[in-house]
């Protein structure tokens, strides 16, 4: 039986850092505050590039990683909310910078679940013999949308930019063995940006943006109660699915979104932190950069090895959220 399995895998960070004390002289917030209540101490800003070069950058990574050349990839799978263009998306544009003609090239737009949705999307392709080798990436350049005023505090200090990639391939052996995606869209303007979009018309007017309507928006204490349960619910639906118990996961990768959620999942889960591995507070969250950038670290750090099993899982916009069980 034909299964997929990860070959390769890489991350790009822009090299400019906005730490807290950078926010403290743009608005009013405070060092304290955005560790106390996230963990986060800094995060990497585009000074130009695009998601699409952060996220060629991340894909040349990935394919060096596997051992193969751009021109071995059959299909570009991209996960971002924050698109260089409304449309087309990222992916052809990846397409043409990595020279390929002219393989298929898909967007997906799960925000933070984005990358687990495209991990499923790469295994299906892989799994009944249509492609080969997918590339699938999750990039972002949050930091050109964001309110860095005191109106945006919330958001502003949160989130940051950032790539990771990996290179699927057909194994004899699985690979990816589940994944495990959801979706509760009537929480649609829990997480959101409002405008522009068909929703309006016209899509967007001067006062929308007096307003700030195309600012990203959230109701911060209601993600995060949705957030605990649901990433809680999904990890222990991937363990049934596979009849696992908590130690037989070698590492469960969380999406990177606040670190006390992270802490609450790993107290409330009995997760021992040996078998996690976090790098928000030097990248913010980075939605569906954040778990590529989180696992490629963590294999750079040696802290993950082949053969290991892993849980990655993801809450956010939509709300969506997903995980999988990986055989490293
Ligand atoms: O990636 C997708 C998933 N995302 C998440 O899971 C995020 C979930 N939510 C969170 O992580 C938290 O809700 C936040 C970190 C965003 C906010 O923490 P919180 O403890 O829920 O704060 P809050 O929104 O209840 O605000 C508390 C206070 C408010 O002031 P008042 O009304 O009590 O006077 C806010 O105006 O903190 C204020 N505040 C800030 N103060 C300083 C909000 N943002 C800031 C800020 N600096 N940046």
């Amino acid at each position: 039986m034909r299964h997929s399995r990860i070959v390769g895998i890489g991350h790009y960070v822009p090299e400019q850092v906005m730490t807290n004390a950078d926010l403290e002289s743009m608005m009013d917030t405070s060092d304290e505050w955005i560790r106390q209540r996230t963990g986060i101490e800094e995060r990497r800003v585009v000074t130009k590039e695009s998601t699409s070069d952060l996220g060629y950058q991340a894909s040349l990574r990935a394919i060096e990683n596997a051992g193969l050349e751009p021109k071995d990839i059959d299909l570009i799978v991209f996960a971002t909310l924050s698109p260089d263009y409304y449309f087309p998306g990222c992916g052809p544009l990846l397409q043409d910078k990595l020279g390929v003609d002219t393989i298929p090239a898909l967007d997906i737009r799960q925000q933070c679940s984005g990358f687990v949705y495209g991990l499923a999307v790469a295994d299906q392709f892989i799994r009944t013999g249509a492609y080969d080798h997918v590339l699938l990436v999750g990039a972002e350049v949050q930091s050109k949308g964001l309110d860095y005023t005191t109106r945006g505090r919330d958001l502003a200090v949160i989130f940051g930019d950032g790539a990771g990639a990996v290179v699927l391939g057909p194994s004899d052996e699985p690979g990816v063995q589940s994944f495990h995606l959801h979706s509760q869209g009537k929480h649609y303007d829990m997480l959101w940006m409002e405008k522009p979009g068909s929703a309006n018309k016209p899509i967007i007017t001067p006062e929308d943006i007096q307003e700030g309507r195309h600012f990203p928006k959230m109701e911060g204490q209601t993600v995060f109660k949705h957030a605990t349960r649901r990433f809680g619910e999904v990890i222990q639906e991937a363990l049934k699915a596979n009849d696992l118990s908590f130690d037989d996961i070698d590492m469960f990768f969380f999406h990177q979104a606040n670190l006390r959620i992270v802490e609450a999942l790993c107290k409330h889960l009995s997760i021992p932190a040996e078998k996690t591995f976090n790098n928000l507070s030097r990248y913010g969250n980075t939605t569906a950069a954040s778990l590529p950038l989180c696992i490629s670290e963590a294999v750079e750090a040696g802290r993950l090895k082949r053969g290991d099993l892993i849980c990655p899982s993801a809450f956010g916009s939509g709300f969506t959220w997903a995980s999988a069980i990986i055989r490293w």
